[in-house]
């Protein structure tokens, strides 16, 4: 199975820090955030990676690319583990790239991939939903989707009422534990009218049917291409399955999460965890004081 990774978003939560740099490229700890979902599509079992970019977007490439300069001065100096953390960027996947021209929307940008994906299933990750636990979130969906015999499925979680019109929402029924029959979907309702409190997160597996769908979507929320809108259609003919992704998350779109991320990843690290632990102690002690 191949993946699509969609990068070619403006970042403007993240301003001014997304101003001259792609948010995909935000750390976490001692990566670029895109790193993970990379990481979470080759646990998979995924190597072969789409991502779609646009404008300003150079600094990704670069990331997954070779960098002789660096990597002779590292051989110089004998830094072999550096070396190697450096190969192993590199040689971790098969990455094309795809720049959308223009900012068209979500579901615009894994139509651009339709000509590299072809007439097979796919998988989709958002870079802004980074998942952390053993299993990878993905993958879980890639089984119920085999299972379920070819169906679409995408990943969702049960999100307090006020934080869900940021997201796309699904309803529908429960027909095993965790796995919902989806009979409609809305992007970001507004509060008050969310048909459950059951969120998509960005992890997708998708039939190639999706690509029609997307075609025919118009413009929707935000004057652009929706894929919950080309999502709706596909679940009335073809049928849909949300399956709440067991791990942590973190919406890498919110400072809050972001932060959370950087301090909660910190503190599972040998090298840190333990010196993170005490500062936070002392600090958060200190304050109340
Ligand atoms: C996108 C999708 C939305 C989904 C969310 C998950 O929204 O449009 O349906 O719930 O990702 O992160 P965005 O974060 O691009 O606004």
């Amino acid at each position: 199975m191949k993946a699509v990774i969609p990068a070619a978003g403006l970042g403007t939560r993240f301003l001014p820090l997304t101003k001259a740099q792609p948010k995909e490229m935000l750390p976490v700890i001692d990566r670029p955030c895109i790193q993970y979902v990379v990481e979470e599509a080759v646990r998979s079992g995924i190597t072969d990676i789409v991502i779609i970019t646009g404008r300003g977007k150079r600094a990704i490439e670069n990331h997954f690319d070779r960098s002789i300069e660096l990597e002779q001065r590292l051989e110089e100096n004998a830094m072999d583990k550096e070396l190697q953390m450096l190969r192993e960027i590199e040689d971790m996947a098969d990455i094309f790239y795809i720049r959308q021209k223009n900012p068209l929307g979500l579901g615009h940008a894994v139509l651009c991939s339709k000509k590299h994906i072809g007439k097979e299933p796919f998988a989709v990750l958002l870079g802004d939903d980074l998942i952390v636990n053993g299993k990878p979130g993905i993958s879980q969906l890639v089984e119920t989707f085999d299972r379920m015999g070819g169906k679409a499925v995408v990943g969702i979680e049960r999100l307090p009422r006020e934080s869900l019109s940021k997201y796309g929402v699904i309803s529908g029924e429960e027909i095993e534990n965790g796995i919902y029959h989806v009979d409609d979907l809305v992007e970001k309702p507004p509060l008050g009218k969310e048909p459950s409190d059951l969120a998509m997160i960005g992890r997708y597996v998708f039939p190639p049917e999706i690509f029609g769908h997307l075609e025919k979507t118009p413009p929707g929320i935000g004057g652009e291409i929706q894929l919950t809108d080309a999502m709706r259609l596909l679940a009335k003919q073809e049928g849909l399955f949300g399956q709440i992704v067991e791990g942590r998350r973190y919406d890498l779109g919110t400072w809050f999460d972001w932060l959370r991320a950087n301090i909660e990843l910190a503190l599972e690290r040998p090298d840190l965890g333990t010196q993170i632990k005490s500062w936070l102690q002392e600090s958060v002690c200190e304050k109340k004081q």
